[in-house]
């Protein structure tokens, strides 16, 4: 591979709110010299927290286009020149199918657990979202200055709920009150904080390994000897890093730090420099097609709707996969069958938006339109590959929507039909009854849905209670899928594609079908 392909590191952080992500990018940014907008994630934190009305869903909005993706450079030896892309992954109550669908985006993944929480929901979730890609993934155990769980505890917990090997990367020299630093175990280096912040400032010392008796002059006795023992063990405890095994997603390197406090920062940015893949092959329906292809291709992963009534316009984001995209060039959507020229791109640098002229495997562009790309379209020059492996998720919310004006019918149908399409939600009609049912998987696309129906399409509607909690889409033996259909008529619709949909009460309800219908399969994604 040569350097124009390989400098690209397309990346993104997956954790539970809380966990430390808007820390963490921000301190990342600030590594890759993007100051300026380390402060705007800062301020977009609080204002997600304190949003709560239509304004403030704008005005994020506008602030989450640009700071969607956002990207820095820097040198690394070995490595050149890199451009790194930080892909948002929207989490709190803007958690949404994007959320899901930037992770097929991306070429690997930085996942936050909190030290005194382990494993959360939200992370599991994502982390599944990664694993049907094979994403590797980097874990960083945040805010080990805190009173924390036991390392080795939470190395397992990852292990088992996630079923991946676990090797160690650091360890930190003691937890919350006792803690008296971060010791690198690849480099035999001892990171330690300063001040009365207890921050990391840069006291780092070179050592020969974990019994150089020079350790005893920069931590207490009690420290050294439990970092010793404890950092020996779980170095004989666990695998060694095998960058192929991380590669294929099957182990994870975890670093512990404190991103509010600057630990760990630098090992992980490092890590993705050297370890994370350059752009990874995409799988299409004419196998998969190589970062080093001439022809300029993409598929878009997310489009973001100007919630200004007066501004119809889009921003669909493309992930380029192959070939050198230049301001201007014709490239044809899957979806539209004709050329479309993109003269106005926006490319996402670390200050500004900026008019992009060149973009190049694993930048992100940004192609404003009026509702022509959908999610899931492949972009390319000769319009020939269509990329796979971008499936819908099943939703985790569903309501029914009812109609104020039952004379408006086609329109809704209409509405719901374009809105499932562009990726805002999932539509589901079932098989006995009159009343639509809405998919999501975040609270915000129901507003989202709401108010668009209203601004767009001149229909008023609202959303009801349906006794489901989840859909999965049916698939198998043709005949058991059809008996089974015959006798759940009641749990059954159809999407908008027209495929068989069973509308599940619980998780448990899946669970118990699955297990009774054992040549149906119940899938929780389904390939657009
Ligand atoms: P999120 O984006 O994953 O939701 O988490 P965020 O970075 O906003 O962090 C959540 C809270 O945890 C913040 O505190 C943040 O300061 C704190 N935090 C993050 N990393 C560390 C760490 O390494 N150590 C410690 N001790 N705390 C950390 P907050 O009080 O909720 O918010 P703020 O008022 O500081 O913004």
């Amino acid at each position: 591979m040569n350097q124009t392909t390989t400098d690209r590191r397309t990346f993104a952080i997956i954790s539970h709110p809380d966990a430390g992500k808007t820390t963490l990018t921000e301190k990342l940014l600030l590594k890759g010299g993007a100051i300026h907008l380390a402060g705007e994630v800062k301020a977009r934190g609080q204002a997600r927290r304190a949003r709560s009305d239509w304004m403030k869903i704008e005005q994020q909005r506008g602030i989450s286009v640009t700071s969607s993706v956002m990207t820095f450079h820097r040198s690394y030896e070995g490595e050149g020149d890199l451009t790194f892309n930080l892909l948002d992954t929207p989490g709190h109550e803007d958690f949404s199918e994007d959320t899901y669908r930037t992770l097929t985006a991306v070429d690997s993944a930085i996942m936050v657990i909190d030290a005194a929480k382990g494993i959360e929901a939200q992370t599991r979730k994502l982390f599944e979202v990664c694993r049907l890609r094979d994403v590797p993934i980097i874990t960083f155990v945040n805010k080990v200055d805190r009173e924390g769980r036991d390392a080795f505890e939470l190395m397992d917990e990852v292990a088992d709920m996630l079923a991946l090997d676990v090797c160690p990367m650091s360890w930190p020299a003691g937890m919350g009150g006792e803690f008296e630093g971060v010791y690198d175990l690849v480099t035999n280096q001892l990171h330690k904080p300063t001040g009365p912040s207890k921050e990391f400032e840069g006291d780092t010392s070179q050592h020969s390994g974990l019994d150089d008796p020079t350790l005893a002059d920069r931590l207490s006795p009690r420290a050294l000897e439990r970092l010793r023992e404890e950092a020996g063990l779980a170095q004989a405890a666990y695998p060694a890093f095998d960058i192929e095994a991380y590669r294929a997603g099957h182990l994870t390197p975890i670093f512990f730090g404190s991103a509010l406090k600057q630990f760990g920062v630098e090992e992980v940015l490092g890590g993705i420099a050297h370890y994370a893949p350059p752009p990874r092959p995409q799988p299409s329906d004419d196998g998969e097609i190589s970062a080093e292809g001439d022809e300029v291709t993409g598929f878009v992963f997310k489009i973001q709707a100007n919630m200004d009534p007066q501004h119809r316009d889009r921003v669909a984001f493309m992930r380029m996969v192959s070939g050198t995209f230049k301001r201007g060039m014709k490239l044809t959507p899957s979806g539209l069958g004709k050329p479309i020229a993109i003269h106005s791109p926006i490319l996402f640098f670390a200050q500004d938006r900026e008019i992009a002229d060149e973009a190049r495997p694993g930048d992100i562009i940004g192609i404003p339109n009026h509702g022509t790309l959908r999610v899931g379209d492949t972009l390319s020059e000769k319009n020939v590959v269509r990329f796979t492996g971008l499936p819908n998720f099943a939703p985790e919310i569903l309501r029914r929507v009812v109609l104020r004006d039952p004379t408006k019918t086609k329109q809704l149908r209409k509405a719901l039909d374009d809105l499932s399409e562009e990726g805002v939600i999932q539509v589901f009609y079932p098989e006995i009854g009159a009343q639509w049912v809405i998919g999501v998987v975040g609270q915000l696309q129901l507003e989202v849905l709401i108010s668009r129906l209203e601004a767009e399409y001149k229909v008023d509607a609202y959303l009801e209670q349906a006794p489901y909690d989840t859909a999965r889409w049916l698939a198998g033996d043709a005949a058991k899928v059809e008996a089974f259909m015959a006798i759940n008529k009641g749990s059954l619709a159809k999407d908008r594609d027209g495929d068989p949909v069973f509308l599940a009460k619980s998780a448990w309800d899946v669970g118990y079908q699955a297990e009774r219908n054992p040549d149906v399969t119940f899938s929780a994604t389904k390939e657009r």
